[in-house]
């Protein structure tokens, strides 16, 4: 009888540990555009991210998207949809696949209209990197006024990924520096010579820190119409004046810099606000350019749309050999805090050819073991 007992008992103990494992399965796959909840149930609100890597924790940052969506009067005439903002979200994971919800490492300010971080401000596309000289997290963001007049980027800094960071301020980039490789008939121009003046318009961004420690700034500046590189100070913390103008009148917003066996990749979208469009990729052999751009990497159905999503980072996996996972923003402009998360994974062929393809549901093993 005790004999029986005991194997009913096992028999019980092996299958609830089977479906168990199972469930563990069932939940370690991205299945870009579905809801995707935290460790403790609630939806994602990591928008417009960026991740960081550190001591083998990967740390998920982005715009928290709350409350209502409204178009204010300053946006109507191009649709200019919002959300207050309420801050900057940080998820962490070891798998990529749950992640728990650190808290709003930048808090927004409610008492001071003035102040960059109030509610009525833009607080877009934070970005996160580590200084190992200074031992400091460095979070780089765009920051605007509410019809996106000021283009400027804010820097915060924290002693934890988990945060708070303390904000710092924002600034138009290079004030007084001219780019790399400008001509003097460029220098004539009027707007290039107001830049020069006033410092460079900065709106959508990344940093990308390369394998020597150095960190670069891409932005979308000249009203969007140029991209710039810009390379920071040694802590992070500023810029040093030296930049250059990268794709010069080719409009693209939502810049991801990743690097693969030396190379250096750019993805970014064309500007059309919240509404999808076709992905745009370059490489390049130094940071600096020459940039190649090459065709939408983006494969199938919807493909001229980005999977009708927009580029906000490359994530590198880590101990993976090429292993890349490319990392969007489906906006929903009528209600911005149900955009959803496309991740797809990037693969590579022949001459360093790239390309995206859509998948309902994948997981990491796709990259081999
Ligand atoms: C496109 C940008 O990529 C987003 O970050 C955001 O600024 C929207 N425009 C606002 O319409």
């Amino acid at each position: 009888m005790k004999t029986i007992l005991s194997q009913v008992c096992t028999i019980l103990f092996v299958s609830l540990l089977l479906s168990s494992c199972m469930e563990t399965k069932e939940s370690a796959k991205i299945m870009p555009g579905e809801i995707w909840l935290d460790t403790d149930g609630n939806f994602i609100n990591a928008h417009g991210g960026g991740m960081l890597i550190y001591n083998n924790t990967y740390y998920w940052y982005g715009e928290m998207k709350s409350g209502e969506t409204y178009t204010p009067e300053c946006n109507k005439e191009w649709g200019g949809t919002r959300v207050d903002v309420t801050g900057v979200s940080c998820y962490s994971s070891k798998d990529l696949i749950n992640w728990q919800y650190e808290g709003n490492v930048l808090p927004v300010v409610t008492d001071n209209p003035g102040h960059d971080l109030h509610t009525s401000k833009v607080v877009e596309r934070p970005k996160v990197v580590y200084n190992a000289k200074t031992k400091k997290f460095v979070m780089w963001m765009h920051i605007d006024s509410m019809d996106y007049s000021k283009a400027s980027s804010g820097v915060a800094t924290s002693d934890s990924p988990t945060g708070p960071f303390t904000y710092i301020g924002s600034t138009r980039p290079n004030a007084g520096f001219w780019p790399l490789d400008v001509s003097e008939d460029d220098k004539k121009d009027g707007n290039l010579a107001e830049d020069f003046e006033t410092g460079q318009m900065a709106r959508d961004m990344t940093i990308f820190v390369d394998d020597d420690g150095k960190a670069y700034h891409f932005y979308s500046s000249e009203n969007n119409v140029t991209q710039h590189i810009a390379e920071l100070s040694d802590d992070y913390l500023s810029h040093t004046g030296k930049y250059k103008r990268l794709f010069i009148d080719r409009s693209m917003e939502a810049a991801a810099v990743f690097k693969r066996e030396g190379k250096y990749y750019f993805m970014a979208s064309g500007c059309t606000a919240w509404d999808p469009n076709p992905a745009r990729l370059a490489v390049a052999e130094n940071i600096w350019g020459p940039w190649e751009e090459l065709d939408n990497p983006c494969v199938g159905e919807n493909a001229e749309l980005t999977f009708i999503s927009q580029s906000t980072y490359v994530i590198p996996v880590q101990g993976g050999k090429d292993a890349f996972i490319f990392m969007a923003d489906r906006w929903n402009k009528d209600d911005l805090k149900d955009s959803r998360y496309i991740w797809l994974p990037i693969e590579f062929g022949d001459k360093d050819s790239v390309s995206i393809k859509w998948h309902d549901e994948w997981d990491l093993d796709i990259f081999g073991e």
